[in-house]
Parts: structure tokens; sequence; C-alpha cells
């Protein structure tokens, strides 16, 4: 049985962390004999220079028929005043919508040899291990209308937060599937005493959470999580909630651990699955083999956890990224709190020795 990866490698440091990604799945692939076939296309400023455009249609197609896509980073200075259609972050809303990618997760693991690296006291995030599934087509973001118009002779902003019943239920269960194989506790966020879209919701969320009995389930409005995030962040396990919500809590989540280099993302829909760092392209760090690849290797752990259906591939990628860091070892980005600073490609060699060490 054979599995295609589409690698969409972008701009900045995308290629750089993604060739170390390549190295690990190539490897994964041969020793469990999965058969992974990749290919690699261009996307964002890279495709705009090569093509004028964001991403082409036969890439997209290539994506739909693919397992999974693996994505680095899109954007850069060069692209910056580009007009609105031919920005690179087009391409990642155009493959959000072609995929039907509704389902974002976002896990923060505050590594017990990485707790002084956050802002906040390191007895506060140790052992912290959440989950944020972000809903990710629906709400204001996607809601009409959505427009500037004049009312009463005046310049008047319209965005519109909707969302069907179908829409909420769908991630209700992404959410209790995903807290099912963690600490069984999901916290579904919300703004129940204002919103309507939030009142639905959370009746919904009650309602699928009974097909759960294992699962406990708490609601928060969004306010008070935000501020819980900082207080106590071990006392999340799997955050459930809307595309904004989602959008800014889980940015408030991503630092608690100091360090935009190591999250990883999946984007999950009923067909292929998108994978990529937390992270942008760098533009500032590009070019100079100092950029963590960790973030995309962990993104990589959830590809084949969640799109490639091999849990032991994912653990083993899993287990290398803790043992390395343990051990004392991190890029330039955390070098305050390594012992041994590592280029981009020495990282990616490091996780692969050390995942072939373990098999
Ligand atoms: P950024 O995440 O690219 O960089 C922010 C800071 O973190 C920079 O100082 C950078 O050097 C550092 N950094 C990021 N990733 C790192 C890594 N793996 N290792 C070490 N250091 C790392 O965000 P920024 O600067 O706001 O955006 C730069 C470009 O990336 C923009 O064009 C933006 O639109 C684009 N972007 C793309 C995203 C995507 O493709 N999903 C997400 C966020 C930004
Ligand atoms: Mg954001």
């Amino acid at each position: 049985m054979s599995k295609k990866v589409v690698l969409l490698p972008g701009d900045g440091i995308g290629a750089e962390v993604v060739r170390e990604a390549e190295k690990i799945i190539a490897h994964l692939s041969d020793h469990y004999g999965i058969g992974i076939e990749t290919e690699t296309h261009l996307v964002g400023g890279a495709s705009l220079d090569a093509h004028d455009i964001p991403v082409k249609d036969e890439v997209v197609e290539a994506c739909k028929s693919a397992d999974a896509v693996l994505l680095g980073a899109v954007g850069g200075p060069k692209w910056d005043d580009y007009p609105s259609d031919k920005r690179p972050e087009k391409a990642l809303l155009r493959l959000r919508k072609d995929l039907g990618l509704f389902n974002n997760l976002r896990p923060v693991t505050v590594f017990s040899s990485l707790k002084d690296a956050s802002p906040l006291r390191p007895e506060v995030v140790d052992g912290v291990d959440l989950l944020v599934v972000r809903e990710l087509t629906g709400g204001l973001y996607f809601g009409e209308p959505k427009e500037i118009t004049e009312v009463n002779g005046e310049e008047t902003g319209v965005d519109t937060m909707r969302y069907s019943v179908t829409e909420i239920e769908r991630i209700t269960r992404a959410a209790f599937d995903a807290a099912r194989k963690r600490r069984g506790k999901v916290t579904s966020v919300d703004k129940a005493n204002i919103l309507a879209t939030s009142q639905l919701w959370r009746k919904t969320v009650t309602r699928i959470a009974a097909e759960y009995p294992d699962v406990e389930l708490e609601h928060m409005l969004v306010d008070n999580c935000a501020m819980q995030l900082i207080r106590n962040p071990s006392g999340f396990d799997v955050i459930l909630t809307e595309n904004m919500f989602g959008d800014i809590l889980s940015d408030e989540a991503a630092m608690l651990t100091g360090s935009i280099g190591m999250l990883p993302s999946a984007s999950l829909g009923d067909g292929t699955g998108m994978y990529e760092p937390v992270h942008g392209s760098a533009p500032d760090i590009a070019g100079k083999d100092i950029a963590n690849p960790l973030a995309t290797l962990a993104s990589v752990a959830l590809m084949f956890r969640f799109s490639l259906g091999h849990e032991k591939a994912a653990s083993d990628i899993e287990e290398a990224i803790s043992a390395v860091l343990n051990a004392g070892y991190n890029c330039k980005d955390m070098s305050r709190h390594a012992r041994h600073v590592l280029s981009t490609s020495e990282m990616g060699d490091k996780i692969l020795s050390v995942i072939i060490e373990k098999q």
C-alpha cells in the first residue's frame, strides 16, 4: 500500500525546515514499509515569482488527491505590496477552503527541559500539555454580509458571525474524539452570555457530549479562558472553540512555551489533511541554516498520526524530539536554554539518528 504526500516548502525558512522533514519521512517510510511517495510543488511567493499566481489549480488538485500535505510557510517582504488577490497567503486560504479543512489542531506542550523559556514562571507552565481545537471554516471570518457600506451617510463596517448546527457538531466530535485519546477533558469556549452563535454552540456541544460519557465537559467564557490560560494553563486538556476565539487563544497558548519555532499544527477535513508549523517564513533568518525545524518535524508526527494512520511513526518522532531536548540540544532561537546549539540541518540529522537508535 502506498501513500502520497505533497510537500509545499513555500518561502523563506519554509524550504529549509521542509528539507529536514523529508529526511525523516523517507526514513520512516522505508523502515515501516509504508511506501510514501512525495512530490514537491511551489506555493506562495515562490509560485507568484514563477507563475504569477499564489497557487496553481494543478497544485490544488495534487493536494486533493494526496493523503497529506506538508506546508513550510509563505510570505515575505518581497510580496508585501502585491494586490490582495496576488498575496502569498491567498494560497493558504485557497487550500483550506478547497480541502474543506474545518478542524485546526494546535497542540501546545511545555517540555520540562524548556520550562524556563516561557515568559511565565516555570512552576506555572511545567507540565502544560493542551490541544486547541479551532473551527476553521465558519464564524466571523466567513459569514455574509461582510462589507464596508454607508449607513446614515457614514462609512460602516459589517462582519457576520454565523454557525450552523452541522458545523458545530462536526468540530465538537473532532474535539471529543481527540480528548478520548488524551486525558479525557474538553473545555468548550464561547461567549454564551451575549452571542446567539455561542448559545447554539453551547447547546449543541452539550448534546454531543452525551455521546461521550467517558469525556468530561466544562464550558468557559472566552474572556475567562484568556485569563485561565495564564493563571493555570495545566488545568486544560482539549480547548474546543470557534474560529476567531481559536485564532486568538491558540496564539496566546503558543506563547506559554516561549518557542515559536517548536509548535506544530494540523488542519483536517473529510479528505486530505494539511500539516504546518505555526511560525511564518522568518525572512530575518532565511538562508542562514539556523531556523528551528522542530515545529515542522512535530507536524510530520501529526501527519503520521492523523493522515497516514501510523501511530508508531508519530510517537517515534515525538519521543526523539523529547529526548533530544532533554539531552540539552536546541537551535539558535532557543540557545539560552540549550547546552548544544545545532543548525537546521544538524537538528534534522540529530532527530533522525535518535529515531534510528531507538528503533
Ligand atoms: P514569523 O513566524 O515568520 O517570525 C517571527 C519571529 O520568530 C522572527 O524573529 C523569526 O526569525 C522567528 N522564527 C519563526 N520561526 C522560526 C524558526 N522555525 N526558528 C527560529 N526562529 C523562528 O512571523 P512574522 O515575522 O510575523 O512573518 C514573516 C512572514 O511570514 C510574513 O510574510 C508573514 O505573512 C508570514 N507568515 C506566514 C505564515 C504561514 O505561512 N502559515 C504564518 C505567519 C506568518
Ligand atoms: Mg493567528
